[in-house]
Order: C-alpha cells, then structure tokens, then sequence
C-alpha cells in the first residue's frame, strides 16, 4: 500500500473519534491557530518564537504544538493521530509531495485569498509555489529554505588537530579525521538516528554519482542506478565514514551533537543549516567560531528543504471566523520581509522570498543564497530525499531502513546494500 492509501484509511476511521477543544485563550484574543511542528532545539525554538510573537501582536492566540523529534517522524506520526480523531491543528509543518497527499484526501483548505493579496505567484519562484499548491490553490504557506548538503567545522579544534582549512574532497575528510582521532578530539558529531544517517547517506549519493546520479536514485528510482557500481562504492564509503563517527552517537538528538562540535569536544559535523541556529543561539559567529562548506565532492549542488506551513480545515467546532482569521493571519505573516528577516537568521535558512537583501545575513547565509541561484541555472537544486522534498514518505521510510540497517550491521555488504535499496523502494510504491 503507498504513502496516499496508508493515511487515507488511517483518515476515513476520523468520524469514530470525539473532538477536543483549544486551550483556553484569553477573553480579548480575536481567534486561535494551534500549529504543529518539530522546532524544539534552543535555536530552533528561538526561531519559531519569532512567528508566534507576531501572530500575538495581531491580537490572536498562538497554540503551541510541538512534537520533539529531528527530522519530524514523530510529528508527522502526532499529525495523523490527529487526523484520525477528527481534531486536525490550523496549521502543521508538512513539506515537499506529502502536501499533495494530505490535500487530496481533502485535508487542507485554501489560502488563496490571502496568497493572491499579497502577490505569492510574484514572490516565488515557480518549483516553490507549485509545491504549495493542490489543483491550482495554495494550501501551504513556505517559511524558508534550508540547505542540507552542509558540512560544519570548529576552527579551533581543528588547529589544534594541526587542520588548516576545512575539507573539499572525501580524501580530505578522511584525513582530517584521521587528524583529529590522533589529536583526542571526536571527529565526526553523529546521532545515529535513521533521518540523521540518511542525511549523510544523500550527500555521499550526491558526492559520488553527482546531481545527474543523484535524480536518477532519490527522483526516478532507476534500478540500474540504484544497483550499479557507484552505488557500492556510496555504501563502502559510507562505512568509512561511519569509522570517524561519535563512538556515543547511537540515538542521539542532531542538536546534542551539534553542541559537541560548539562546545569543542568534536571537529566536524555533517547536517542541514539548521545546525546553524544552534551555533547562533549559542552566540558564535560564522567565519570565525565556525565554518561552513558544502559536504566534500558536492559543490555546486544545492540540496534543498523546504519548511512550509499547511493549513487545515477546521473541525466544526473550531471553525469560527476568528480562528479562521487567525489562521489566514500566519499564512500572511508568514512572507512578510519582518518575518523572514528575522526567522531565518535564527534558523539558519535563507528567505524563500528572493526579494530580500541579504547582507543582513552571515557569511554561510549569503553563500547559500548565491549557491541556490547559481545550483538553479545550472540544473543542481535538488530536492532533499531525507528531508521529504523528493519522494513520498513510504518510499523515504524504505531508504531511511535499508540505510539505518547497513550502518548498524557490521559485516554489512556494500556490494549488497544497492538490491536491498533498490527491492525495499519498489516494494513501498
Ligand atoms: C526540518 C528543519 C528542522 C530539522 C531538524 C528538517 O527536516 O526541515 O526545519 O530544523 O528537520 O529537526
């Protein structure tokens, strides 16, 4: 059964279960939007502070509902539970395909009057809106754009490692944490949770086979691809990279890893530039307490992640021209220049409006942005299979297995781990 029919019949059971109400808002609130994400590290928290104090300034109620967990397995699991019980948020944090499937179970409601007052078909660019939309109508409302191929290095520890400059090829990763082993220092911060491991796994792909290789594997699923040559050689040096990793990694939170290259305990650590809001929270600077440089081997490639909001039909009981207000009221604040200025310099993503002046971003901003327009004029944005911006969810849960399983097995088989990839994703089509 694919991703659309497993929540399309975990959604037709909705009728069974009774609703529950919003928290109390204050007697002078003009309305409530409960939103359901994933931003609960220091830095991301801080971020998304950011959106609900402006929602509170327009006069509505901000009804916090995050989920713990990187990567939002778990929210997404809390969101349709909450499908189910017919008692959906306003709003969650869906990203990529998965919008379409929730939209076509009937799910969403449209924004369009709000996207067509504030000019969205002029502000976007194409790849972005059509995402936001079903059939013609905005039913989400995206919030930034986040690079996942990043690799990030404490300077200073790598002096001490006798490093003089971050790495730009596999080699030199290699040698950087056979460099900084030698020195007492952890190499490589690495949570081994499966979305963190398939994060390095998509970039190896990318550095390995290229953007073109790349689409082949994580957009068309071609066997030959998946199965072939290049595809051994990700997987034997995905297990040499696996020999650099925080021997205390196993389930580890990305952000607990993060703090062990901030606080220079570890060298190195390979992560989306949401990374970045935990640095800034921490009060460091781009440049000079840390670095920023594109996973060795894929320069020139951007992978992209894009977090977006999706707006829900209310349930009856909820379904007040106030809380609709409110909702309409995040879908607008949510591109606003006030908002995206703000929200990504603590994220640590760039604006997905392209208007913006970007020196008011750090250095790793600034070269995401012009890493994103130069990646889309020569065909290298690609969309983040980790990150839910390039398959469907069962597909991504077939990889993220096959990936988890290999890196937890010892005597695993690179030459065998392309078949397993290649039979677990046509089996989850
Ligand atoms: C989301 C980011 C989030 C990260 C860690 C990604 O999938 O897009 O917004 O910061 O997961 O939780």
């Amino acid at each position: 059964m694919n991703s659309f029919n497993r929540l399309a019949v975990v959604i037709s059971l909705a009728t069974l279960f009774p609703l529950s109400a919003y928290a109390a808002a204050p007697a002078d609130s003009k309305g409530t939007v409960e939103v359901v994400h994933w931003w609960t590290s220091g830095g991301e928290a801080k971020a998304v502070e950011v959106l609900k104090k402006l929602i509170e300034k327009d006069g509505y109620t901000w009804q916090d509902s995050a989920v713990a967990g990187g990567g939002g397995a778990a929210a997404m699991t809390v969101l349709k539970t909450r499908a189910v019980s017919g008692n959906p948020p306003s709003a969650a944090q869906i990203k990529g395909p998965d919008i379409q499937d929730w939209a076509a179970l009937g799910l969403l409601t449209n924004v369009d009057e709000v996207a067509k007052a504030n000019k969205w078909d002029t502000l976007l660019s194409k790849t972005v809106s059509d995402t936001m939309k079903y059939d013609g109508h905005y039913v989400a409302v995206p919030v930034n754009i986040h690079r996942v191929n990043w690799l990030w290095t404490n300077p200073e520890v790598f002096k001490k490692a006798g490093i003089d400059k971050p790495p730009t090829t596999l080699e030199e990763l290699y040698a950087a944490g056979d460099k900084l082993k030698a020195a007492g220092f952890i190499p490589l911060a690495h949570g081994g949770q499966p979305w963190q491991d398939s994060t390095v796994f998509e970039d190896m792909v990318l550095s390995i086979m290229g953007p073109e290789g790349y689409k082949k594997a994580f957009i068309e699923h071609d066997e030959k691809t998946l199965t072939g040559p290049q595809m051994t050689e990700v997987f034997t040096n995905l297990k040499k990279l696996q020999s650099y990793m925080d021997p205390d990694g196993t389930g580890q939170d990305w952000n607990l890893e993060a703090a062990k290259v901030i606080n220079g305990k570890a060298g190195m650590q390979i992560m989306g530039d949401w990374a970045k809001s935990e640095w800034a929270a921490a009060g460091k600077k781009a440049g000079t307490d840390f670095e920023c440089v594109p996973f060795p081997g894929t320069q020139g490639s951007f992978t992209y992640n894009i977090d977006s909001l999706a707006m829900f039909k209310l349930a009856k009981a909820k379904d007040t021209a106030g809380n609709r207000a409110a909702q309409n009221d995040v879908a607008k604040v949510a591109l606003e220049p006030e908002f995206q200025y703000v929200f990504n310099q603590n994220k640590g993503s760039i604006p997905v409006r392209g208007d913006l002046d970007m020196s008011k971003f750090d250095s790793c901003g600034q070269a995401s942005a012009k890493d994103f327009a130069a990646a889309g004029k020569s065909g290298s944005q690609l969309p983040s299979m980790a990150h839910n911006m390039a398959t469907s969810l069962a597909v991504q849960g077939a990889i993220f297995d096959v990936v988890t399983n290999f890196m937890s097995d010892k005597n695993a088989d690179p030459a065998k781990a392309g078949k397993q990839l290649a039979s677990a994703i046509k089996a989850a089509q």
